[in-house]
């Protein structure tokens, strides 16, 4: 086993969601980090944040990972044993309004990373892939076998070219890649220090729920409760942003042990367990003791019915497994919407 406190790890988008969530673990394990980011959806604080969570202070760039030439010299300067690949627009609302803008930020940046691991002898790259590569799948639990199916959006295109572009890279290549498909990240750090910033009105259900019975939001509208469920709304698997954070660790103890079994490898990141969006209401209101006023509303277009994950090739190769359940995500999320 390598000594991981050795080993540098360069994030990009690590003042974001997901990443600052990551940054934190990974320090705390004892890695160096390095964050990029350009802020474009994150404020500065979180880094401040990240270091009082941490009781470390990761090296920070505020850079465009888009341009090429900054991130060449951030690369010069530091040798990086790996990179979790994480800046991207992730809207996929906005991405339908703006494909170019998707396909720019997403494709360009990836393809800068994957020229400047390739160039600097980089051990191997994480990426953030996501469960919306399956769309609709036929069968459930998605397996990583499950097939893609044309994307609905730019968004959902670029996780797909995404993967395809690392896989035809890394097979040629002498660095390994693994992909994370995220299914539903949601909650925040236990400490309430970071969590998810939502620009504008939220078009996701955990900060919609959480502004609602804030008061910042009149009433919680869900889509559609004529599906083929338990209840009629639909069913997603939401997992716990640290758990999440926790898998890409692992993606990394993978890389640096060298156990990789090929190039490019994929992975579902899941907790297994399908939720309704009545459940999470009940469980909120359960959990947290306050009301939360919601009608129901007609489906969103391109919503799936259901969606959840296998996650068992992650259990058994990457050596990852959930640990959070609903209610640490309820009261995490809860805990960080009173902060803000
Ligand atoms: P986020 O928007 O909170 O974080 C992304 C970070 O990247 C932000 O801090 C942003 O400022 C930064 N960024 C964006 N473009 C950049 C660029 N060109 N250069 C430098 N920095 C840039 O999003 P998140 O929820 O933390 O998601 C992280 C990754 O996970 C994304 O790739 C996203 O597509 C993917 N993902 C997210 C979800 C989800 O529901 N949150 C689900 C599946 C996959
Ligand atoms: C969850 C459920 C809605 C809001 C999205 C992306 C996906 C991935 C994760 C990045 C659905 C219902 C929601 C509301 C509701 N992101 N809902 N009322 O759509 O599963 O996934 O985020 O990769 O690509 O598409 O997440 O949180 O928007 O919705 O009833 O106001 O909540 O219909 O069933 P989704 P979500």
């Amino acid at each position: 086993m390598m000594n991981m406190t050795e080993k540098t790890v360069l994030v990009t988008g690590g003042l974001g969601y997901i990443g600052s969530h990551t940054v934190v673990e990974l320090l705390v394990a004892g890695y160096q980090v390095i964050v990029v980011d350009n802020l474009s959806n994150s404020e500065r604080f979180i880094f401040d944040r990240i270091i009082k969570i941490a009781q470390k202070e990761p090296v920070f760039y505020q850079d465009d990972v888009c341009d090429l030439a900054a991130m060449s010299n951030i690369f010069k300067k530091h040798q990086v044993d790996v990179v979790i690949h994480f800046a991207a627009f992730k809207s996929v609302g906005e991405s339908v309004e703006k494909p170019l803008l998707y396909y720019q930020n997403n494709l360009i940046s990836l393809l800068n990373i994957l020229q400047l691991v390739q160039e600097n002898s980089v051990e191997g790259l994480v990426f953030s892939s996501s469960a919306t590569v399956y769309g609709e799948p036929d069968v459930l639990p998605a397996t990583e076998e499950t097939p893609f199916i044309k994307a609905l959006s730019a968004y959902g295109s670029t996780k797909q070219m995404g993967e395809e572009i690392i896989e035809m890279v890394t097979s040629s290549g002498v660095f390994k890649a693994i992909s994370l498909r995220y299914f539903n990240p949601v909650g925040a750090h236990e400490t309430a220090l970071i969590g998810e910033l939502p620009k504008g009105i939220p078009n996701n259900l955990f900060p919609y729920v959480t502004q609602t019975a804030k008061g910042k939001l009149a009433m919680l509208t869900v889509f559609g409760d004529d599906y083929n469920t338990v209840d009629g709304t639909c069913v997603r698997d939401y997992i716990h942003v640290v758990d999440l954070a926790k898998a890409h660790l692992a993606a990394c103890r993978r890389i640096i042990n060298q156990e990789c079994q090929s190039a490019s490898e994929v992975y579902n990141i899941g907790t297994g367990n399908g939720t309704t969006v009545l459940e999470i209401i009940k469980q909120f209101e359960a959990t947290t003791d306050k009301l939360l006023p919601y009608k129901i509303g007609a489906r969103r277009p391109g919503d799936a019915e259901a969606v959840y994950a296998d996650s068992s090739k992650a259990e058994k190769e990457l050596l990852w497994k959930a640990t959070l359940n609903l209610k640490d995500m309820i009261q995490s999320s809860w805990a960080w919407e009173n902060t803000l």
